[in-house]
């Protein structure tokens, strides 16, 4: 079975084809409109709909081109439909149903955070029940998946996303947007100390991080250079995301845990993570490199998953802007 997979929500025109009998990713075509951002130093709803419409076409083609595949070879078209920025995800499942519609086959609609959650189990079955970790740039959240549909949050962010923080101090220090691979580079080139900041007190597995986002202007402004203000932002966001992540587990009682999402391609992250799994013996599934930020092969490997459980979705079907994934 050949599924397509198309993903619009934010600034990446994603569009990928799944062969789900082998479970092989045939081919998955991002295109980023970080540079068309940038100057606005996050990304703006109209612009990035704007773009998309001018490059799905070339997105689509190009994937099948690299896939060998043929339109009619198609057996499924899964789209993200929720949440994202309303007119971004427009796009996408505008395409997507229409496609659906010409060629005569299913489509499914996909939750683009639980296909950021399944992320690292591409081509396999993804083993129940687990601790899900997704951090991006819309979106820090702890999710308890007890099977395909299941999904309790048992922590999220009360304020900004980890990415969106990683954003906003780049912005601050000039670094350019996206911030989370700029910071990460410097942190990875500092040798210098590492200065203090003070870490949230949000009970339970919640987060915030407008707290670690001022004390990290306040460095600035007090002149600490830029490097070791980055160095030193990583160092705080990091430790906390893994720290609840460790109450997580210890609290929930499984020590089974995926990390995805496209701050999961942290490098400093990453490394935590295998520390913790060392220390506490924990069976980790990251997200590989490739699918950790947004791309139309989780999108296609969770829409089969999703038309296998309960079948198609009419093409009647919206788009949502706001959409938590316990909610449906
Ligand atoms: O998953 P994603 O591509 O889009 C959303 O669904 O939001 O995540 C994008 C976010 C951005 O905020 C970006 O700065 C962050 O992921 N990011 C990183 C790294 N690479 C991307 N954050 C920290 N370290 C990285 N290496
Ligand atoms: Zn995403």
């Amino acid at each position: 079975m050949l599924v397509l997979g198309i993903d619009t929500s934010c600034d990446d025109t994603s569009v990928a084809v799944y062969r789900a009998d082998t479970g092989r990713v045939l081919s998955n075509v991002v295109s980023s409109q970080y540079e068309f951002h940038a100057p606005f130093g996050g990304v703006v709803p109209e612009v990035a709909a704007r773009r998309h419409a001018e490059q799905i076409d070339a997105v689509f083609n190009a994937a099948l081109k690299e896939a060998g595949v043929e339109p009619k070879e198609l057996n499924l078209v899964a789209t993200t439909n929720r949440p994202g920025l309303l007119p971004a995800l427009l796009v996408g499942l505008t395409f997507g149903k229409g496609l659906s519609f010409r060629l005569g086959i299913p489509f499914k609609a996909v939750h683009h955070i639980e296909a950021h959650l399944l992320s690292p189990f591409i081509g396999r079955e993804p083993p129940f029940p687990f601790i899900g970790l997704v951090v991006s740039g819309g979106h820090t959240v702890i999710v308890v998946a007890e099977k395909l549909g299941k999904y309790k949050v048992v922590g999220k962010t009360l304020d900004d996303a980890v990415g969106e923080a990683y954003d906003k101090v780049a912005k601050l220090l000039s670094l350019g947007y996206p911030g989370g691979p700029a910071i990460d580079r410097l942190y990875r080139s500092y040798r210098g100390e590492l200065l203090k900041l003070p870490k949230p007190k949000v009970k339970g597995l919640d987060f915030s991080f407008s707290g670690i986002k001022t004390a990290t202007r306040r460095l600035f402004e007090q002149g600490a250079p830029a490097v070791q203000v980055a160095a030193s932002f990583q160092e705080t966001a990091v430790d906390y995301l893994v720290e609840k992540l460790k109450k997580a587990v210890k609290e929930v009682g499984v020590k089974r845990v995926a990390v995805a999402g496209g701050v999961s391609a942290n490098s400093l992250l990453r490394e935590r993570l295998l520390t913790l799994k060392e220390e506490k013996g924990i069976e980790l599934h990251l997200a590989p490199l490739e699918f950790t930020s947004d791309n139309g092969a989780m999108v296609a490997y969770t829409g089969y998953l999703r038309f296998l459980l309960e079948g198609a979705d009419p093409l009647t079907v919206g788009a949502q802007a706001r959409s938590p994934i316990d909610e449906g």
